[in-house]
């Protein structure tokens, strides 16, 4: 096939034509460098929709999305690194305190994240709720972060994959979001150009996830996992449970809080911990740092009981702007919302359901999320001692707590939560909340050389 021009590569894709490694390329450079308009873009995109690729063209793709900017170099780092991407869930602030852990335990962790659209919260959003933060720091000052601290989860710099940045836009207005080859081209596009020898992915599953159905994520854990087999990478995906919140909270300040108290040690939601610990001992396994998942969260443990974890975070978030004492005085450095409404249930009994995407968008309507890019969001608000699955409630007992700017945003959210939790006679057993893909065990880093 010669097809060389942006109409004769949308046409071959629209006629289920495979393209080459160099047409793939062409496509990237035409979003990158804008000889392609937003009609293409489109027409393009939603080929791909249609037709799909196959598992070539998928990795082709990637590579040449992921060269369309500047990859970071790391080669300068005494340690390997490493990194981690979840698909999004309500309440699920898990990056947060691994990357703090992982390189507390001798790996690095430049972490490129994303805000939250829609349902589920956002890295960037959260981290915004600590007064002063920049997730935009330059690209000097974000190495200088991850040379001295050990971490640094910021914002996607402007050359970093710049032609997913401008297909990413395109496609939120074509219905095109959720095609599975292009999330994967685009997730790993920008964690291979983020420079990480080994990542691990966290595919949620259940009714608060992007992608509910467990088949469905499945496959994307799997193709996933095949696209990055033979980059050199390490790689390992595993399904996590959203059908109910990760952890306590939801809201972005709330968020910053519980990570802080988990990282202190106080009290924490065993769910948020155990999968926190889980694929932070993946990581130290997959770059080399440790031999086996017992040795990883045995120095995990470690690393969390002497501070160590949390004087990385303290440090990362000073070295990034924030205050110097978000652990000695969160209180006064998180925003916190005027109204405070504990949600009671109404009648005794087990939580059999939650209808945790609700849970979300009730966050959102709170104004802790946002509906389109860009618009601002009230770092403050959301919920708080959020109840799980198989919990027993007495009459009365809250539910959750809810957080608003106002008595008429604290209703109307109190009507949602009633109505998101079943409380039934028989207790139901919740699902496991963590499966590993059987074939999760990828070659391990050995050294910190990074080739980007
Ligand atoms: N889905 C995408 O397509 N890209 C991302 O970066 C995240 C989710």
């Amino acid at each position: 096939m010669n097809a060389t021009s942006a109409a004769a590569l949308i046409r071959a894709k629209r006629e289920d034509q495979r393209l080459s490694a160099a047409q793939w390329r062409e496509v990237a450079q035409g979003i990158a460098e804008n000889t392609w308009c937003d009609a293409q873009l489109g027409a393009f995109a939603m080929a791909v929709a249609w037709r799909g690729l196959d598992l070539r063209e998928c990795r082709d793709f990637t590579f040449a999305l992921r060269d369309s900017g500047r990859c970071l170099n790391w080669s300068d780092l005494p340690g390997p690194v490493l990194d981690k991407h979840s698909t999004g869930g309500v309440g699920d602030c898990v990056s947060l305190a691994l990357a703090p852990l992982v390189s507390a335990c001798g790996g690095f962790v430049p972490m490129i994240s994303g805000r939250g659209l829609g349902h589920t919260g956002g890295t960037l959003d959260k981290l915004e709720s600590i007064a002063g933060y920049d997730v935009n720091p330059s690209p000097e000052r974000m190495h200088r972060v991850v040379r001295e601290v050990g971490c640094a989860i910021v914002g996607q710099n402007a050359d970093l994959v710049p032609a997913d940045r401008r297909l990413y836009t395109v496609r939120d207005v074509t219905a095109t979001v959720d095609v599975p080859d292009l999330i994967i081209a685009s997730i790993l596009s920008k964690k291979f150009a983020g420079g990480a020898q080994a990542l691990v992915l966290d595919i949620k599953t259940g009714n608060g996830a992007q992608t509910p159905d467990e088949t469905a994520a499945m496959a994307l854990a799997t193709r996933m996992h095949a696209v990055a087999a033979g980059s050199g990478i390490a790689l390992a995906a595993a399904l996590s449970d959203m059908d109910q919140v990760l952890g306590r909270d939801a809201g972005n300040a709330l968020e910053v809080r519980a990570i802080v108290d988990l990282l202190s040690g106080r009290a924490c939601d065993p769910r948020l911990r155990e999968l926190t610990l889980a694929l932070s001992a993946e990581l130290l396994c997959l770059g080399g740092i440790e031999p086996d998942h017992p040795g990883a969260t045995a120095r995990l443990q470690r690393a969390l009981d002497c501070g160590e974890a949390a004087e990385r975070f303290a440090r990362m978030v000073a070295a990034l702007g924030g205050p110097a004492d978000l652990f000695e005085h969160p209180q006064q450095c998180l925003p916190q919302a005027p109204v405070q409404r504990p949600v009671v249930a109404s009648h005794a009994g087990f939580i059999q359901s939650i209808a945790v995407r609700e849970l979300g968008e009730c966050v959102v309507a709170l104004g802790g999320g946002r509906r389109v890019p860009g618009a601002p969001i009230d770092h403050a608000v959301g919920l708080a001692g959020v109840r799980g699955l198989g919990e027993r409630v007495d009459q009365g007992e809250p539910l959750a707590i809810v957080h608003a700017r106002t008595a008429s945003d604290a209703d109307a959210a109190t009507a949602r939560i009633l109505g998101a939790f079943r409380v039934g006679e028989a207790p139901a057993p919740p699902a496991p909340l963590l499966r590993w893909l059987p074939q999760a065990q990828a070659p391990r880093a050995k050294t910190a050389t990074v080739t980007a």
